[in-house]
Order: C-alpha cells, then sequence, then structure tokens
C-alpha cells in the first residue's frame, strides 16, 4: 500500500513523464514540418518512450493501491529558432527529468518504501542513458554548425540511430 505522500509524489512524475510526451511530440511535428525526416522519427520514438515511461508509473499507482491522477497538462513549445535550440530544449529536459527522479528517489528514502525505492531504479538507469544520448547528439551538432551537408548527413544519421534503437534491444526495456 502506497502512503499518501508517495502516492502524490509518483503522480506528479507521472505528469512529468505525460507532458515530455507531448514536449517531443511537438519537437517531432516541427522536425516533420521542416522536412527532417529523421529527426522526426526520432522524436515521435522520444514521445512513444515518454508514454511508456508514464504508463509504467500509471500501473504500478493503481497495482499498489493508489490511484494515478491524469490530469491536465502545460502546453509544450511548438516552435524553435533551429534544430539546435530543439535538441538543446530536449537535453535541458532531461536534466529536469533527472532532478525529479532523483527527487522521488530520496522521498521513498524517507518515507521508508523500499519497494518503491525499487521500482524507481529503472527509471534511475533511464535517465542515464536518455541524459547520455542528449549530449551526444548536442556534442554532434556543435561539430556540424551551420553546414547544410552536416545537416543532411545529421539528418540520415539520427534516422538511422531510430531504427537501430527500435530493432535491437528497446531503449526502455520490457514494458
Ligand atoms: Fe521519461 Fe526522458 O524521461
Amino acid at each position: 500500500m502506497l502512503s499518501q505522500i508517495i502516492e502524490k509524489a509518483l503522480n506528479k512524475q507521472v505528469r512529468i513523464e505525460a507532458e515530455s510526451s507531448q514536449i517531443y511530440l511537438a519537437m517531432a511535428c516541427w522536425a516533420e514540418a521542416k522536412g527532417l525526416e529523421g529527426v522526426a522519427q526520432f522524436m515521435y520514438k522520444q514521445s512513444d518512450e515518454e508514454r511508456m515511461h508514464m504508463l509504467r508509473l500509471v500501473k504500478f499507482i493503481n497495482e499498489r493501491g493508489g490511484l494515478a491522477n491524469i490530469s491536465e497538462l502545460k502546453a509544450p513549445n511548438v516552435s524553435f529558432n533551429t534544430f539546435r535550440e530543439m535538441f538543446q530544449e530536449l537535453h535541458d529536459h532531461e536534466i529536469f527529468v533527472s532532478a525529479s527522479i532523483n527527487d522521488l528517489v530520496d522521498v521513498t528514502l524517507q518515507e521508508k518504501d523500499y519497494a518503491t525505492h525499487n521500482f524507481l531504479q529503472w527509471y534511475v538507469t533511464e535517465q542515464i542513458e536518455e541524459e547520455a544520448q542528449a549530449r551526444a547528439i548536442l556534442d554532434k551538432i556543435n561539430l556540424i554548425g551551420d553546414d547544410k551537408g552536416g545537416l543532411y548527413l545529421f539528418d540520415r544519421d539520427i534516422q538511422q540511430l531510430t531504427i537501430y534503437n527500435v530493432a535491437g534491444t528497446p531503449k526502455g526495456g520490457a514494458q
């Protein structure tokens, strides 16, 4: 059984994951409208992953005797000056999500809820991957600079990354 404090903290994370899914869906649309097919596919996949992160929390809350709260969401940013700015926003958002997961883990220790603490370890590992991926992409973009040919190759590269992640072991593991 979840304490009210834990239930509330988990539900806050449900909302953050749902908002993350919307943020990346908006980025997918922006990229698709700009003809950046690879980037768009990557962002659609990121959006799906965030929904999976949300559902995992929803099911855990409900299975442990709580009630998942499906709330109104903050509208995402839908427009970006450059694709670099968009990926910077993705990177910064993942740092924010990691901090939120860390706070949540801290609450489980304060509440001595070791089952929820254990459940959250998957998210701790996932955030390490998400941050590393976002940093690697930003490094690549910084190398390209304003080079148009570079952008074309980047778009193709990121499409390969998406295909690889879908075909290989999916990031996010078992659902
Ligand atoms: Fe669910 Fe990208 O954090």
